[in-house]
């Protein structure tokens, strides 16, 4: 697999910048790139120089979704046994982001179709820029929204604008995408990676347990009833301590004691 940088990754300051990496073709996702994908994941979510994921494309895409060439025409020639390896591919890399270790960041610089909605949804934090292109392009060539897609939209967009967005097959551009909740902000594109490194560079202060802890509770909770997401809430918590017991105790010290820091006010020093 050494010769596949259909995906790429560096490290710079604890953030791994990884990159779908398939310029000439809109970054689709075709089988070798979601190896490639779940290949980086391995390699990163435990690396002790990183500290944040952020997911970007090369070129003018940030992924125009599925390859429809490799990824469905190809692998659907081959019979079902590879259009399952091929899902359980692309799906194993998204759900491996959702439940990713450390902090992720979609940094959606250009084109976000159909499949890439699954990506887009795994990451925890989303910026777009303005320019950026977002669609459920699946109705235009005769599909429904699948691979999560249709998921993403009803959990992030209202059910009015996820069954516009579902039917109609029309796009929004990076501004509306913050609209309706599909991403957390838009920029213009020139400003994308600084205000990016910018919110990364926030999440690398804080408590990397406590983030994991509050990242898996934001997902799982929404499917609970109130009092089991309070159980699991103080389940979660104690799960927490067992890895990290000091730290919310320093927490608690460097504001009633040192006074060197107010918790409303910004995050307390993290001993590395
Ligand atoms: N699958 C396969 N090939 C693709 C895909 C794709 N999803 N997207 C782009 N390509 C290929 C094109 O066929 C073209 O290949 P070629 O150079 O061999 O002819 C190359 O990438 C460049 O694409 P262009 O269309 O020339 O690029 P342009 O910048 O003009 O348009 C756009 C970009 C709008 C993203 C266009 O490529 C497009 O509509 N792509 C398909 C988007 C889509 O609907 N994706 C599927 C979503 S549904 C799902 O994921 C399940």
């Amino acid at each position: 697999m050494s010769e596949n940088n259909t995906a790429t990754y560096t490290v710079e300051n604890r953030i791994a910048w990884v990159k779908f990496n398939r310029p000439e073709k809109r970054n689709c996702m075709s089988p070798a790139l979601n190896q490639r994908m779940m290949e980086i994941l391995d390699e990163v979510e435990h690396h002790p120089d990183t500290g944040v994921l952020v997911l970007s494309g090369e070129g003018t895409a940030w992924s125009a979704g599925m390859d429809l060439k490799e990824y469905f025409r190809e692998t659907e020639a081959k019979g079902l046994g590879a259009t399952r390896q091929a899902q359980r591919e692309s799906y194993g890399w998204w759900r491996r982001l959702r439940w990713f270790q450390k902090p992720t960041i979609a940094m959606v610089n250009g084109w976000c179709f159909g499949g890439g909605y699954g990506p887009l949804f795994a990451c925890d934090l989303a910026f777009a820029a303005e320019e950026a292109q977002f669609g459920l392009s699946e109705i235009n060539w005769g599909i429904l929204p699948g691979g999560g897609a249709t998921k993403v939209a009803v959990e992030l967009l209202g059910f009015r604008n996820a069954m516009y967005h579902a039917m109609m097959g029309e796009n929004i551009d990076g501004k509306k995408a913050a609209d309706w909740g599909l991403v957390n902000e838009a920029v213009p594109l020139a400003q994308l990676q600084v205000r990016v490194t910018e919110v990364a560079d926030v999440l690398l202060k804080k408590n990397p347990v406590a983030l994991k802890a509050a990242k898996d509770a934001i997902r799982r909770v929404g499917e609970m009833t109130y009092d089991n997401a309070e159980d699991y809430l103080i389940r979660a918590q104690e799960a927490a301590n067992f890895f990290d017991n000091d730290g919310r105790k320093d927490g608690i010290r460097q504001f009633l004691d040192d006074k060197s820091y107010k918790p409303g006010l910004g995050a307390y020093k993290v001993q590395s």
